[in-house]
């Protein structure tokens, strides 16, 4: 007998171990049913259920009780049920709910993406362009912080954070001394580190990466260039830190900024140290493995902002391409 846990999403049966999230779940079934994550991160322990971006619908609860949840729920912190099923994009509620929690997170975060570096590979972006209304409805100034060094590689822009949290894991988890966490609370919470120190722990540069807005950026890359003019490609090296596995991201023949390797999520596959990060910018310091693959939501990866591509088996249902119309006009319009 399996000890596998059966549930279905979007129409899609999947079986997977017990203790799984829906959102894993997901990821396993793959393609466009898998919800939006900002905060939850697969490496770092205890991320997730900040952001709300990857609510979805449990319209049966288990075999045993298949009463629906009665609200909207976090794909990343809810666990599967033997028989669960549940819609994400085959429920005009999940859309509308996640249109709204894109509106709440861009009430305060500037909308300053032609200036910022992180455009082109910003989540927020890409969720704003898929969900976000083209006009905000609120009235009040923007909330703005002053200014914190928190050294000379990374640049902190506490405007555009929107708390997720994942920095603070990743400077917990894998360096030994996290001099920076979130200050306050409420609308003055923000990301700092209390008595002005420098963020310079061997590992610090990752909070660049696992940053899914433009809050934390590199300084050694800032304003160089559009990330959509650059050209990825995986390289390695024998690094005695760390696992030398990186991405360098070519200007012309220059390298103009070194990262981790990301997966499909947008979320790094090994940590880098920051010798291989900020250090090492000539072809010679690198084996050359080939051109990268670029994540289907990259800006990078064409077609991502025009079409998109369901599952053969939720196209070839009605009733579930009736229950998603507006997505499944994105891919008339190919
Ligand atoms: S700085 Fe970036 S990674 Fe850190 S909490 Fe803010 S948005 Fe999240
Ligand atoms: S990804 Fe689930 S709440 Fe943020």
């Amino acid at each position: 007998m399996s000890d596998k846990i059966k549930i279905t999403i979007d129409g899609v049966v999947v079986e997977v171990e017990p203790g799984t999230t829906v959102l894993n779940a997901a990821r396993q079934i793959g393609g466009n049913i898998v919800p939006p994550a900002m905060c939850y991160y697969s490496k770092l322990e205890e991320s997730g259920g900040k952001c709300r971006t990857c609510l979805v619908k449990v319209s049966k609860g288990s075999e045993k009780d298949p009463r629906p949840m009665p609200k909207l729920v976090a794909s990343c912190r809810t666990t599967v049920m033997d028989g669960m099923e549940v819609q994400n994009i085959t429920s005009p509620e999940v859309i509308e709910a996640r249109k709204g929690v894109v509106e709440m997170l861009l009430i305060n975060h500037p909308l300053d993406c032609p200036i910022c570096d992180q455009a082109g590979e910003c989540h927020l972006q890409d969720l704003g362009f898929e969900h976000g209304a083209a006009q905000t409805r609120y009235e009040f100034k923007r909330r703005t912080f002053e200014r914190v060094d928190i050294g000379d590689k990374i640049q902190l822009h506490m405007n555009r954070c929107i708390l997720c949290y994942r920095c603070v894991f990743t400077a917990n988890q894998i360096t030994d001394n996290r001099v920076h966490g979130v200050l306050g609370r409420g609308d003055a919470s923000e990301i700092g580190t209390y008595i002005q120190q420098a963020v310079d722990n061997d590992f610090s540069g990752n909070v660049i990466d696992v940053c899914p807005v433009g809050a934390l950026t590199d300084k050694t890359f800032r304003f160089k260039n559009r990330v959509w003019f650059t050209k990825p490609v995986d390289a390695h090296r024998d690094c005695p830190t760390c696992s030398g596995n990186v991405t360098l991201w070519y200007k012309g023949e220059e390298v103009i900024r070194v990262t981790a390797r990301k997966d499909q999520y947008g979320e790094v596959e090994n940590f880098i140290c920051n010798t291989c990060r900020f250090d090492k910018k000539a072809t010679s310091d690198w084996e050359i493995e080939g051109p990268s693959k670029v994540r289907h939501t990259s800006v990078i990866s064409s077609n991502h902002y025009d079409t998109m591509q369901p599952l053969p088996v939720i196209q070839q249902k009605p009733a579930l391409i009736i229950a998603n119309q507006e997505q499944f006009q994105k891919t008339s319009k190919q």
